[in-house]
């Protein structure tokens, strides 16, 4: 790892196999990012086990034991700023954040959703496709803005919808695809070419009024 790489958080609420996929991507060197600390607002995250495992700080805060969301997210950050993330990475993390937590980290923040926004935005994206019969389906990466969902696109991968296809395949289908764009667009972000800058998203200094397309088929 080199000591210019972008200091990271990833933040999960379950299974992390998007996690997994930055643990191994940055074990084969093929990012300009470290893993600082992993945290989860679930203790029983599995993710937060994949982290121990391969070495990374961790940390938990549950939720629950806070009143209001704005208390909530400052004792995350103020337990994430203890690893001066540059780069805050939603990997199945579902927690609406505060406008005040978006706010503190403005414009390093990424997530990503298993859709091509803006078609559905929200949860149950997979039943949500196959019950509107629509052809394409796949995963959104974003920065995060106050709106949930709704912030500036910069990459999505894309795969046509097979017949008969059941939720649960569409969804292993989709995460294969996560697992390849997500670590690509953080390293952009890593490595300068990617900046969030006057509401939008940036690459190699073009404005992306739509994001960046790639097929998986
Ligand atoms: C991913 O498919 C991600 O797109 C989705 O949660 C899954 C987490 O899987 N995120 C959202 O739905 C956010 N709205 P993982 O824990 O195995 O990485």
């Amino acid at each position: 790892m080199s000591s210019k790489s972008c200091n990271t958080a990833i933040l999960i609420s379950g299974s992390g196999t998007n996690l997994q996929s930055f643990i191994d991507h940055v074990a084969s060197d093929k990012l300009e990012i470290s893993l600082a600390i992993v945290f989860a607002n679930r203790a029983n995250a599995y993710g937060l086990t994949r982290a121990r495992d391969a070495g990374i700080a961790t940390a938990c805060i549950e939720h629950g034991d806070f009143d209001d969301r704005l208390s909530f997210d400052r004792a995350v950050a103020k337990m994430l700023d203890k690893a001066v993330p540059r780069l805050l990475l939603l990997a199945g993390y579902m927690r609406i954040l505060s406008p005040w937590f978006v706010n503190h980290y403005a414009g390093r923040i990424l997530n990503i959703h298993p859709a091509l926004l803006p078609a559905f935005p929200g949860l149950d994206t997979h039943r949500r496709v196959l019950d509107a019969d629509v052809t394409w389906h796949g995963s959104t990466v974003h920065f995060v803005t106050d709106e949930l969902d709704a912030g500036p696109r910069i990459l999505q991968g894309r795969l046509a919808v097979e017949p008969g296809e059941s939720a649960d395949e569409l969804a292993t289908r989709v995460q294969s695809i996560e697992h390849q764009i997500y670590p690509q667009a953080a390293n952009w972000f890593a490595n300068g070419r990617l900046v969030y800058r006057d509401g939008a998203a940036w690459l190699d200094g073009k404005r992306l009024d739509e994001p960046i397309v790639m097929d998986f088929n």
